[in-house]
């Protein structure tokens, strides 16, 4: 996600600016920015690709002086990595500076209103509808501009504002993306992220939602979205650097986890418009989504996994017939292809090498594709027909968490609508299919906050040596997740069955104590899988069970279980992923392996 950094005080801001913003490189970003005040007007430099480049560009900061100044690094979401796209933007006539982390939900709503009014837009960024509808609001008093501002966008944002009319002092607030003040000896700083002012003070002001500060080089205030000023008291930090990166969390795979409330809000509710699914990056008539033939789901791993979750509910609910392949064998095995059929690609990195490929491939047959990516700007994103971004945030865990929730999310909203342009469903149950999808971030919360538990029983199974995953259905596309979490970071062995195709072999290999982990979240598969548990738990099987709150006659059968919250079914595989996730995490932390970085893997496959 985006870095912001934020000085005002006696020294040159521009070095500590790019001091901040180099210890926010975890987060991820594509391009950087700083804007500092000099005096007579804002000056801005940015560039694409890393912060030396910009460091450079400004001769560590010498070539822009001045004391107040705000500092960007971006990961790109609405735009490419562009320098127009890049952090800062300004208001029309340069007199307003702003730097965003977040999604402003209704931009183009309000990009509209403001083209109505004149303003002319030169980014593709949800950001600039910020500056100038700061712009639009600016009578002269910024905390009336920015409350104004406040009301009409909707979605997540942290800002850092500069006003050229008053040069003393720098503006900042949030919602639903991080923010901070720090109050420096000789000067006061915000940030996403305490790293970025630890190197100048320990005294740090945690800014709550929808409040503002207002900091000047002596002064730090805090004000209400009523504009009302508010008393917060500042606290002081005591750890070291190194945990700080990863927001306190002993491990990205950890963090990235806990962050899976915010992604699927954000993929999903900048998605979701007066109650009706709205995806502009589709592209597609509702002539042309009635008109598709089949849909040829092509990914890699954890990406390939969610396909197989996505052909379960196209199939069932908008009853389209969905292919699921994974790249490496889709781009040999000569596919039968129609032209009215659409691939669509699911990659996080969206450099997968098998994936790209096969994308190039289905695009040489001439069928419409469509990536479902999270790197903005990356190879699947730029050379699909249609992208549709997960906005999960930069995912650093070799790992996948955040950006598979994601995933399916996109893919969950994809098969809503199809089914409703194809009448396979009313208005009616899309409302309710919404209503569940929108109550999943609290639910995925609530499983977290359970974490205790699970690590408990992950103690006991450090020294596992086989582990099955089983379930039917949609419960047999989770397991296949939750095998593959288990074996890639803690090494033992897994594998993932269809609950019902364990007799034809692969009982065999059950022996007193073998650990089996049976996910039973479809109701009219569940008495079916517990008969399968009571073949195993009667062979020695020791079995956990994942299901839905409620089904309480599963602790007969097996021997512990784990209750997820009610959804509608096609959603149980977003809850009960959180639990394995858990699991898997707790197991390689408890047989010490390296849960971010595990051996013979890499975050990215670019090679075949
Ligand atoms: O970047 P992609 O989504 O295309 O990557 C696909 C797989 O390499 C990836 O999901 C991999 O399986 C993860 N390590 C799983 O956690």
């Amino acid at each position: 996600m985006c870095g912001i950094v934020g000085y005002i005080g006696e020294s040159p801001a521009a070095p500590i600016l790019l001091d901040g913003l180099s210890k926010l490189e975890y987060r991820g970003y594509d391009s950087a920015g700083i804007a500092v005040y000099d005096g007579e007007k804002i000056q801005v430099q940015k560039a694409i690709g890393r912060l030396k480049v910009l460091s450079e560009l400004t001769h560590d900061g010498a070539k822009m002086p001045g004391a107040a100044g705000i500092g960007h690094t971006r990961w790109a979401t609405h735009g490419a990595p562009t320098n127009n796209n890049a952090h800062p933007h300004f208001n029309g006539d340069e007199s307003i500076a702003v730097v965003h982390n977040g999604i402003i939900e209704n931009y183009q709503k309000l990009k509209k209103y403001l083209e109505g009014k004149g303003y002319q837009f030169v980014s593709d960024t949800d950001t600039e509808v910020v500056a100038h509808l700061l712009d639009y609001y600016y009578k002269g008093d910024p905390i009336e501009t920015i409350t104004k501002v406040m009301h009409r966008v909707e979605g997540s944002y942290a800002l850092g504002i500069m006003f050229k009319a008053h040069p003393g002092i720098l503006y900042a607030v949030r919602k639903d993306s991080p923010l901070i003040v720090g109050h420096g000896k000789d000067g006061n700083l915000i940030a996403s992220d305490v790293p970025a002012v630890l190197k100048y003070t320990r005294n740090v002001y945690f800014i709550q939602n929808e409040e503002i500060a207002v900091l000047s080089e002596e002064a730090i205030s805090f004000f209400n979205v009523d504009g009302e000023e508010i008393i917060k008291e500042p606290s002081t930090i005591d750890w070291d650097i190194n945990a700080a990166e990863k927001g306190g969390y002993e491990h990205f795979m950890l963090k990235e986890m806990y962050e899976q409330p915010q992604t699927v809000r954000d993929t999903l509710n900048p998605r979701i418009k007066e109650g009706a699914i709205v995806i502009e990056e589709l592209g597609m008539s509702d002539e042309e989504i009635r008109g598709i033939g089949r849909i040829h789901i092509v990914a890699c791993g954890s990406a390939y996994h969610t396909g197989v979750t996505a052909k379960y509910v196209f199939e069932g609910m908008a009853r389209i017939p969905v292919d699921v392949d994974l790249a490496s064998e889709f781009r040999y095995r000569n596919p039968i292809l129609a032209d009215n059929d659409l691939v669509i690609i699911i990659s996080q990195s969206g450099e997968t090498a098998d994936s790209l490929a096969a994308l190039r491939e289905a695009k040489n047959r001439g069928v419409k594709t469509l990536g479902i990516v999270n790197v903005v700007g990356s190879s699947i994103a730029r050379e699909a027909d249609k992208v549709m971004y997960t906005w999960a945030g930069p995912e650093i865990a070799v790992a996948t968490t955040k950006a598979y929730s994601a995933q399916l999310i996109a893919e969950y909203l994809l098969a809503i609508k199809f089914a409703q342009v194809r009448g396979e469903i009313t208005e009616q149950d899309v409302r309710a299919y919404l209503k569940d999808l929108q109550k999943l971030p609290e639910q995925i919360e609530m499983l977290l906050g359970n974490k205790g538990k699970i690590q408990h029983f992950a103690n006991r199974y450090i020294s596992a040596k086989d582990v099955f995953f089983v379930g039917r259905g949609l419960d047999h596309a989770i397991s296949m997740e939750g095998s593959l979490k288990l074996k890639e970071i803690s090494y033992i062995h897994s594998e993932a069955y269809a609950a019902g195709e364990l007799k034809h072999g692969t009982i065999s290999l059950i022996e007193e104590g073998t650990l089996v982990a049976a996910v039973l979240t479809q109701e009219e598969l569940y008495k079916k899988t517990i008969s399968n548990i009571v073949e195993l738990t009667s062979r020695g099987a020791f079995v956990l069970a994942v299901t839905n709150t409620g089904n309480t006659e599963i602790e007969k059968a097996a021997d512990y279980v784990i209750y997820i919250p009610q959804t509608n079914r096609w959603f149980t595989n977003s809850l009960a992923i959180i639990p394995l996730q858990l699991f898997s995490y707790y197991v390689s932390v408890g047989k010490g392996c390296d849960v971010d970085k595990p051996r013979n893997l890499a975050k990215s496959v670019t090679v075949e």
